[in-house]
């Protein structure tokens, strides 16, 4: 360096960059060949500054020949690299468009069949054992009041048994049912016995979510009531109904405590080696029959509660019950 450049010298640098540059920017292929060109041209350490570098040298008069000179060529470089930009950005759009393109001529595959829910399947299945044993199928409202979903059931305010099922509240007596056992009272106010039926459907309890707790969940509530029923009736009916839905395992009664039940029962299975807790069930409370006007010397009956989530997560070895809820896809596609 150290040498002064002439006006010339400096305006043909300029010409010769700007020829180049026009002639790399139309054949540039790509973005990042474009940015790389901003940069090695425009870029504060480009060569269109470098060249201007040599501009302090000139005199006053020939300085803003070269300033006006190196501005219309930046300008003008900037104009090409956003045209050749949006060039390759439509090239691109093009091809894309070309290659997405749908053949709708082309025969289709056909529609992969979908299949049931596997909580419905469970619950389906419970049903027809049921309706096989002679029950017949009904329901109850998911927004209850405090009567049917306690009072009635023989859990009077304050009862311990209320913090049992920690509840979700509308207003102070209007909740979202914590158990299908309301249908009981429900049905028997408006059907005077006998009476087979069960009663699925969805209950809600505020529980924090994990592996087994959902604050939805669903449940199957069976109920009979007759003359001269008794505890084995309520046995024979459980172990019938787990047989057809096990198959021959292990179960066994365990003395429990439900207040609208008296006795009451939970019922285990062995699976997998281990007891497990499948429902709660007991002889239908005196006290509950007398309430709906019942004649409790001469009719009696059994009820039984269980939850459909359990039978299913046995059934088919399913570790979490988010599962149920989440709809990914390819843990329904297995059912
Ligand atoms: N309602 C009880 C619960 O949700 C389950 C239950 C237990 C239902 C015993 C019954 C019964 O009908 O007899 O915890």
């Amino acid at each position: 360096m150290g040498q002064i450049e002439s006006l010339s010298e400096i305006e043909e640098k300029l010409e010769k960059l700007s020829v180049s540059a026009n002639e790399n920017i139309k054949n540039a292929k790509s973005d990042s060949e474009l940015n790389q060109l901003r940069v090695d041209l425009l870029g504060k350490k480009g060569k269109l500054s470098t060249i201007l570098k040599g501009m302090g040298k000139l005199s006053s008069v020939d300085r803003p020949v070269v300033g006006q000179r190196a501005n219309l060529i930046k300008i003008n470089l900037q104009e090409l690299l956003n045209k050749r930009k949006n060039q390759i950005l439509n090239q691109r759009l093009d091809q894309q468009i070309k290659e997405e393109k749908i053949d709708v001529t082309i025969p289709s595959v056909g529609t992969p069949p979908g299949s049931a829910h596997p909580l419905i399947s469970t619950q389906d299945e419970i049903i027809d054992i049921f309706c096989g044993l002679g029950y017949s199928v009904e329901s109850g409202p998911e927004i209850e009041t405090d009567f049917y979903n306690f009072e009635s059931l023989n859990i009077p305010k304050n009862h311990p048994a209320r913090d049992m099922q920690d509840t979700f509240y509308l207003d102070e007596n209007i909740l979202l049912r914590t158990h299908t056992s309301p249908v009981q009272i429900r049905y028997l106010e408006n059907n005077p016995p006998p009476v087979r039926i069960i009663a699925p459907g969805r209950v809600y309890r505020r529980d924090a979510v994990d592996a087994t707790h959902s604050p939805v969940f669903n449940q199957v509530e069976v109920l009979c009531i007759d003359k001269d029923i008794n505890f084995s009736h309520l046995r024979g009916t459980v172990l019938s109904f787990l047989k057809s839905f096990f198959g021959d395992i292990p179960v066994r009664f365990r003395a429990s405590y439900f207040p609208f039940t008296e006795p009451s029962a939970e019922v285990d299975v062995m699976w997998k080696g281990k007891w497990l807790e499948v429902m709660g069930c007991g002889m239908v409370d005196p006290k509950v029959l007398e309430n709906l006007g019942i004649d409790s010397e001469k009719i009696s009956g059994f009820a039984a509660g269980l939850g459909v989530e359990r039978f299913c997560m046995v059934r088919h070895q399913i570790d979490d019950i988010r599962r149920f809820y989440t709809n990914d896809i390819r843990f329904l596609e297995q059912f």
